[in-house]
């Protein structure tokens, strides 16, 4: 029996190879903002989702001037764009990047209000423009989160979650993957198993159809990271990584991530290592750190890694989760420590400073974290 919970599923999903190209059926008509990055133009890949606009007559508006981690003035830039260009619909289509500036320019065009009234949970009341968002990474699962997260001036990492950041429709399209080089899509892939992990052990609102999703998502992503990175163009496996990215965003979207992705995000605002290399890089040694409170979660996900796991006792299967984690990620090539990425001992008061602000995510750690311990933690990951 449970205590009681509430369920948001998201917006509604479209999935299939070249289903991009059916883009313009899910949009209202009238002018579009496109957000996206100048990457994915160059790689062709919006060709579809373009060429498909244009056929039923819209004008379309580009945003591609999107960066990794996204600062709040290139959302401002957009807004702008959009609104000079008369756009009533939102076209977010790219990595976590893309998409998150799409989610946050759709409110904007609706709602006159100022970045630092709208950061925090449910800060945004408003109603947003109608918005679709393709994933090229798989991923942050943002096309499936009422969530942004934007880099402020001064590096810090901050979100805005509200459920006008919903998009109307998440179009899968396992085509726009392929292009993914093996770098990008470990990182991306590591992230989508962490918002799964952090999901199902989230210490406030875990509940019985998050953890539901959250093992699927676990099952499909451990399942085919090895494949995609041996084949980027294996679309079988490249759909599977959508769908358990997709399916880990919901889960997370209601029983929040934790004390891996406070952790990281100073890594990916004050240095600018990708998110998902983040992730990658401390969630070996959190997890460590939280299993005298999760050692039961763990075991229970450790066989989703690896059947032949799930013959051991409960205090061996929860080791084992985390040192088939570890070597998955030496074995899809991530480096796997700070140094490796130009960190050092003169940051770490720094970074468990900023890690330490992350209380939306802190206060949904199975175990608490101190300052002293966010220390420890990046010092183990030196
Ligand atoms: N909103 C959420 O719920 C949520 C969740 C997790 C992370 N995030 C945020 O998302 C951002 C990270 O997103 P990301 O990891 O998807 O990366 P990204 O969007 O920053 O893209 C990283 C790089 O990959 C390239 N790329 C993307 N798709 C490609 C493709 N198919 N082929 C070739 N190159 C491609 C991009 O051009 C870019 O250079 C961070 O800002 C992070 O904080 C948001
Ligand atoms: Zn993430």
């Amino acid at each position: 029996m449970t205590n009681g919970f509430s369920f948001a599923y998201g917006p509604s999903v479209r999935c299939g190879a070249g289903s991009t190209a059916q883009i313009a059926e899910l949009l209202p008509p009238g002018p579009v903002l496109f957000v996206t990055d100048k990457q994915l133009l160059d790689h062709g890949l919006a060709d579809a989702a373009l060429a498909a606009l244009r056929e039923s007559g819209r004008t379309i508006s580009i945003f591609d001037s999107v960066e990794p981690d996204p600062a709040d003035a290139t959302v401002l830039a957009a807004a702008a764009q959009g609104r000079a260009a008369g756009a009533v619909a939102v076209v977010g289509f790219g990595g976590g990047s893309p998409m998150d500036v799409a989610k946050v320019a759709a409110y904007l065009l609706t709602n006159d209000e100022p970045l630092e009234a709208i950061y925090g949970v449910g800060k945004a009341t408003g109603v947003a423009a109608p918005l679709i968002l393709c994933p090229t990474t798989a991923g942050t699962g943002s096309e499936a989160t009422p969530i942004a997260i934007l880099t402020t001036a001064d590096g810090r990492k901050l979100g805005i979650v509200a459920p006008a950041l919903y998009a109307q429709w998440a179009l899968l399209d396992p085509d726009l993957s392929v292009s993914l080089p093996p770098a990008i899509t470990a990182a991306t892939g590591i992230d989508a198993m962490v918002h799964a992990i952090e999901a199902y052990t989230s210490a406030r609102l875990k509940n019985p159809i998050s953890d539901m999703l959250a093992r699927q998502a676990l099952t499909l992503l451990a399942g085919n990271i090895r494949k995609v990175i041996a084949d980027g163009a294996d679309i079988a496996a490249r759909e599977a990584m959508l769908l358990g990215s997709h399916l880990a965003g919901v889960a997370f979207s209601n029983a929040p991530v934790a004390a891996v992705h406070a952790l990281a995000y100073p890594l990916g605002g004050l240095f600018h290592i990708p998110h998902g290399l983040s992730n990658a890089l401390m969630l070996c040694h959190v997890l460590r750190f939280n299993m005298p409170a999760a050692e039961e979660a763990y075991a229970q996900l450790a066989p989703l890694l690896a059947p032949e796991l799930a013959a051991l006792g409960e205090r061996e299967r929860a080791q084992a989760f985390v040192s088939t984690l570890s070597q998955l990620i030496a074995d899809i090539g991530l480096p796997d420590t700070l140094s490796a990425v130009g960190i050092g001992t003169e940051h770490l008061d720094l970074l468990a400073e900023e890690a330490m602000l992350q209380t939306r995510l802190l206060i949904n750690n199975p175990r608490t974290i101190e300052r002293a311990d966010a220390r420890a933690l990046y010092e183990a990951a030196l």
